[in-house]
């Protein structure tokens, strides 16, 4: 497989071919999103909450995005991997969301940068793009802005809110975002923003009708005996396998069991145990 490159997610796009999405968080993940043909991976700040036990998002530092995005870089070499800026690192003015763009690059090793909001970020997008950082936008539910949203809500379900949602689209793709995330928004409204677009969606709780499908990857592996929200569908469950798994190793050391022959080394001459014992 060569390496995803811009080009590789326009001409997908351009061939409605699917791009396919997935975080990633740490150096296995990042591999394991790499093996399995992943596109786009995106090293989100999901990881405050999924990774980290954090209550919310919003906690995560740069430092700590930072060290995470250099974890997943040596895993995950084919994917075009993005990361989010943080709450706090982008808000304040575009110098600064570019100043820490540029972070992420340099000392995150990663290609490209997301960000959330709409209409509001056009200036601060076309900031970043300008100096070459490619830039994913991120409108519906923004967690990193839930609390004047009223929560973890779907967004985009009246038409005021829904055509807020199309212009805030349209204006990200004029900023020269080369992907927009459209999350947790019904499908009707994300089919309409992905067919007034030139640039690909990818969609999350934003039904089938998007460019592509993005999932936080400790979600759909089943990581959690948690809440989870409706969109996310669990392909495995690794909570239960893992708890399980580690399960039978308490009982098999409690009994002696492990570790077996095939686990354990051997003087070079057996004879010498005799001498040492
Ligand atoms: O933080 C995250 O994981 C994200 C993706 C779900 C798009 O923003
Ligand atoms: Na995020």
């Amino acid at each position: 497989r060569s390496k995803v490159t811009l080009n590789t997610i326009r001409t997908l796009h351009k061939k409605n071919i699917p791009i396919t999405s997935l975080t990633a968080h740490d150096f296995p993940s990042g591999i394991v999103a790499d093996r399995a043909g992943i596109d786009l991976v995106l090293v989100g700040d999901s990881l405050a909450m999924v990774a980290l036990g954090y209550d919310n998002t919003n906690e995560l530092t740069m430092e700590e995005m930072l060290f995470h995005c250099r974890a997943v870089a040596r895993g995950c070499k084919t994917p075009f991997l993005a990361a989010d800026l943080p709450f706090g690192t982008y808000e304040i003015s575009p110098e600064q969301a570019l100043e820490n763009s540029i972070r992420l690059v340099r000392e995150g090793n990663v290609e490209g940068v997301k960000l959330e909001g709409g209409i509001e970020m056009a200036d601060t997008i076309k900031k970043i793009t300008t100096a070459g950082i490619p830039v994913v936008g991120h409108i519906g539910l923004t967690p990193q802005r839930s609390a004047s949203l009223g929560g973890f809500k779907v967004q985009g379900r009246t038409i005021t809110g829904a055509q807020k949602l199309l212009h805030s689209a349209q204006a990200l793709q004029d900023a020269g975002c080369f992907a927009i995330v459209l999350e947790a928004m019904p499908a009707a409204v994300a089919k309409v923003v992905t067919q007034a677009l030139k640039i690909p969606t990818i969609g999350i709780g934003a039904g089938n009708q998007c460019s592509g499908q993005v999932l936080v990857q400790l979600d759909m592996l089943g990581s959690f005996d948690k809440f989870t929200p409706k969109f996310v569908k669990k392909y495995t469950n690794a909570f239960e396998t893992n708890t399980a798994a580690v399960a039978e190793y308490v009982r098999e050391v409690r009994q002696g069991l492990f570790p077996a022959e095939e686990h354990t080394y051997s003087m070079r001459n057996e004879d010498d145990v005799k001498k040492l014992e």
